[in-house]
């Protein structure tokens, strides 16, 4: 795992947005998925400044939907197709012909998982892959408990995400299910990259990076991807044991 820290959540975001700009230019049709959410809010910024600068082109690349709740669509509040759309795919002007997403409102859900994974392998896998991580250590909505052997799926929520699921809403929903790509789509994926910020996020932090590999925390799979890059802000670093480069103040 390759760990590298910024001074605060916006010189995180722009060392992410960096390490996405030039991925890209070495590989512009590069297959993207990247999650929903406030941890890539400030990423999604900047490549959106970068590509207007004409420092990075996203014409020719496609996208993977991560996740989506069960039974909302992209003009759902909330929704993460709803967010992608509005935060990354439109300002980008991304076609649609490019983007892959759940649809979260099929009467058959598990087809619709069958369906995504045939779509990822048709574009061949996914290059990489862009994901935060949750209070309960899960990655896109893999739970606790998701084996990392598992392709797209349909979760049964866990409490937490439940509960801290409703700050993307403007009023409060009852979220029981999603659906999700599965951790064997990250551990395929030819570059994960995680992004963290923020002190409440610490805790797991530590957990995922310097604990078990473990079912518990989805997130601690990192530790076995070949190649796996975390992007941290101080604060979410400061329970980390390792000294990261250019840090005094963690220990
Ligand atoms: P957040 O969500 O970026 O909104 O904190 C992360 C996640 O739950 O995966």
């Amino acid at each position: 795992m390759n760990i590298q820290l910024g001074e605060d959540y916006e010189d995180m975001s722009r060392q992410t947005a960096e390490f996405i700009a030039a991925y890209v230019r070495r590989k512009p049709d590069a297959v993207l998925c990247f999650p929903a959410g406030d941890t890539p809010v400030g990423t999604f910024r900047r490549l959106i400044e970068l590509s207007r600068e004409r420092q990075v082109d996203f014409s020719r690349s496609k996208w993977v939907g991560l996740d989506e709740w069960a039974g909302m669509g992209r003009l759902d509040d909330g929704s993460c197709q709803g967010f992608m759309y509005d935060n990354l795919f439109t300002p980008l002007a991304i076609l649609e012909e490019n983007i892959f997403f759940f649809d979260a409102c099929a009467p058959d859900l598990a087809r619709e998982c069958v369906r995504m994974d045939e779509t990822v392998s048709r574009l061949g896998g996914i290059d990489l892959m862009f994901v935060g991580i949750g209070m309960n250590g899960h990655i896109g909505l893999n739970e606790p408990g998701t084996n990392i052997d598992s392709y797209s799926h349909v979760v049964e929520l866990d409490s937490v995400t439940r509960t801290v699921g409703q700050k993307y809403f403007s009023r409060e929903i009852k979220l029981e299910q999603g659906i999700t790509l599965g951790m064997r789509h990250l551990m395929e994926a030819e570059t994960a990259l995680l992004a963290v910020s923020g002190s409440k996020k610490a805790g797991i932090v530590r957990q995922a990076l310097e604990g078990p590999v473990s079912e518990k925390v989805p997130g601690s799979y990192l530790q076995k991807h070949r190649n796996s890059h975390v992007f941290l802000d101080r604060e979410a670093a400061s329970e980390l044991d390792i000294i990261l480069p250019g840090d005094t103040a963690v220990q």
